[in-house]
């Protein structure tokens, strides 16, 4: 479903939903009525049985210039506190979804990504981004402090100088840059972006997609525990995951111990066969 009026679109192709933030003319600022489509828009890809990963993108220059700084921030202050909360909760809604999502999620960072943009960003369980993009924390710029979660994300994922320079110089890096800092997986030329996000997805679409859900919950959860906490919530959630697919695991164990036609450390099991 494309529609250039739309803030926000997506389509399905194999089993990849494509959602991409759709105001290039204002870089992909995220004002509140793509607030609420994104939201809709993973409200409904979440369960759909043909959607194996979700990428996130942008059209156009920008990946997300970040928050919209006249209809996120000037027009909905002009409402009173009313108005300011009521966007900032439908902006953190999608990005708690897109955090906690169903499915393996990827940013495919293609050009500027600021202030706001760090929350989709860090949602999203994996990023990769184009070279040529610009990161910043320009709010320091514009006279706030990196709000909207970005300051969090920002000191979970970089180093506590990186973190603080970033923070307080306003500079934009690049997606190299980026890729250094930590605050994305890996930068490549943009030329050769979206090949290198669809083979990662083709990856990830050989998984058994209830080991994909359990694990990725797990890396999220367990960095704020003590040892002995993640040891238990390892174990819940491992026999949590079994209630949903209680073959798939032994399964993997036959093909490697009793058909030999895979070794785990070098490569997936094939979750289209069933012993
Ligand atoms: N909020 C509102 N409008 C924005 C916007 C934002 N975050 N980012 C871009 N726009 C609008 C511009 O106002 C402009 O609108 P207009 O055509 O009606 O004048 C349009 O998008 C194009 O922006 P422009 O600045 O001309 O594009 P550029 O390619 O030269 O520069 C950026 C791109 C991203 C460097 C620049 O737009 C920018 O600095 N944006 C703000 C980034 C920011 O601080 N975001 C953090 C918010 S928390």
């Amino acid at each position: 479903m494309t529609d250039s009026s739309d803030v926000a679109t997506f389509h399905v192709e194999n089993r990849i939903a494509w959602v991409k933030f759709n105001r290039p003319a204002k870089r992909n600022a995220m004002s509140p009525p793509l607030n609420r489509r994104m939201f809709a828009i993973l409200d409904e890809l979440e369960f759909r049985e043909d959607v194996g990963v979700l990428v996130l993108t942008g059209e156009g220059a920008a990946w997300s210039a970040g928050m919209d700084l006249k209809e996120y921030f000037r027009e909905t202050e002009a409402q009173g506190l009313k108005g300011t909360r009521k966007a900032q909760s439908e902006a953190y809604a999608w990005w708690r979804r897109l955090r906690w999502y169903q499915k393996p999620t990827i940013a495919m960072v293609n050009g500027w990504c600021f202030g706001g943009g760090y929350g989709p960003l860090f949602a999203c369980d994996l990023a990769i981004a184009a070279e040529e993009a610009q990161f910043g924390l320009s709010e320091i710029n514009w006279g706030i402090l990196p709000g909207g979660g970005a300051t969090k994300v920002a000191i979970d994922l970089m180093s506590y100088r990186d973190a603080m320079y970033h923070a307080l110089t306003g500079q934009a890096i690049d997606g190299k840059k980026a890729a250094e800092w930590k605050l994305v997986n890996e930068a490549v030329p943009l030329a050769a972006l979206k090949d290198r996000v669809i083979a990662l997805c083709k990856v990830l679409l050989e998984k058994n997609p209830v080991a994909l859900k359990a694990a990725k919950d797990a890396v999220r959860r367990v960095k704020e525990m003590t040892y002995d906490n993640a040891e238990d919530y390892l174990i819940r959630a491992q026999e949590a995951a079994n209630f949903f697919d209680n073959t798939g695991r032994k399964e993997g164990i036959r093909q490697f111990i009793d058909e030999k036609s895979y070794k785990p450390g070098l490569s997936t099991y094939d979750i289209t066969k069933k012993g």
